[in-house]
């Protein structure tokens, strides 16, 4: 399938998702705290979606049960909200995904609860750096390769490996759109960039190694060797100077 460019109307629509997506994230890192139920923090989610007037691009999808992703210290991705209680020191990733007017945002931020070690605070700076590296890539008349090695080398550099199994992805109408979106690569391979192609720019880094392995609920992604892991997502616009960030407030 060819990539999707989207017209300026279409990207405003987008904003507004983005816009949402950020305000329940937002929402969700003032209520994480120490004792919370990873359910809590979905019921949370839902009620401030309602409330700003949007749907859950994650709830049914393939059958997942929630509308947020809570995936804890050794836990990548796609955990499910139940009853695990947030302890302090814990690294909780949460991965939240909107659809208003038809279009969807979908982005993910990773925090620790309390103060944390100096490894996890380093694991997540770099994440979330990792990410804006991936950003200032993306821009139009470069290829996808410049993106995906952006983030490998920034990661890498730190000390921290890039999940490989797991991708960001084009978004638009659909979440999962053409094209998949890997954190590793090389530059001038791939696409060709262009003015409003919509990507969601996920990368997913751990202290360890890239293998992962899926838990028993069949969704949730661990690392393989029970390292830390940590996620940032941003749904982005390629400009000709660079992404800009769909998924704020
Ligand atoms: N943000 C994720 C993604 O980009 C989460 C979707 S998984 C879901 O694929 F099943 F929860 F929807
Ligand atoms: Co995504």
């Amino acid at each position: 399938m060819a990539i999707g460019i989207k017209n300026e109307r279409e990207i405003d629509l987008m904003r507004k998702a983005g816009r949402v997506t950020a305000l329940v994230l937002e929402t969700l890192r003032d209520s994480i705290q120490a004792g919370i139920k990873t359910r809590e923090l979905n019921e949370i989610a839902e009620r401030e979606l309602r409330k700003l007037g949007g749907r859950s691009s994650f709830k049914g999808y393939r059958g997942y049960p929630a509308s947020v992703c809570v995936s804890v210290n050794d836990e990548i991705v796609h955990g499910i909200p139940g009853d695990r209680v947030i302890k302090e020191g814990d690294i909780v990733s949460l991965d939240f995904g909107a659809i208003v007017d038809g279009y969807q945002g979908d982005s993910a931020i990773t925090v620790i609860v309390g103060e944390g070690g100096l490894l996890a605070r380093s694991l997540l700076s770099a994440t979330q750096e990792s990410l804006a590296a991936g950003i200032a890539a993306a821009k139009a008349g470069g290829r996808l390769g410049d993106v995906s090695s952006a983030i490998q080398r920034y990661a890498e550099a730190r000390g921290f490996s890039v999940i490989r199994e797991y991708t960001g992805h084009g978004i638009g109408r659909e979440m999962h759109e053409d094209p998949l979106v890997p954190n590793f690569g090389e530059p001038g391979t791939g696409p060709e960039l262009k003015k409003g192609m919509t990507l969601a720019l996920e990368p997913m880094l751990t202290t360890g190694g890239w293998r992962t392995k899926v838990g028993r609920d069949n969704w949730v992604v661990s690392t393989a060797d029970g390292s830390m892991a940590a996620h940032f997502e941003h749904t982005v616009a390629v400009t000709a100077s660079g992404a800009e960030i769909l998924t704020r407030v």
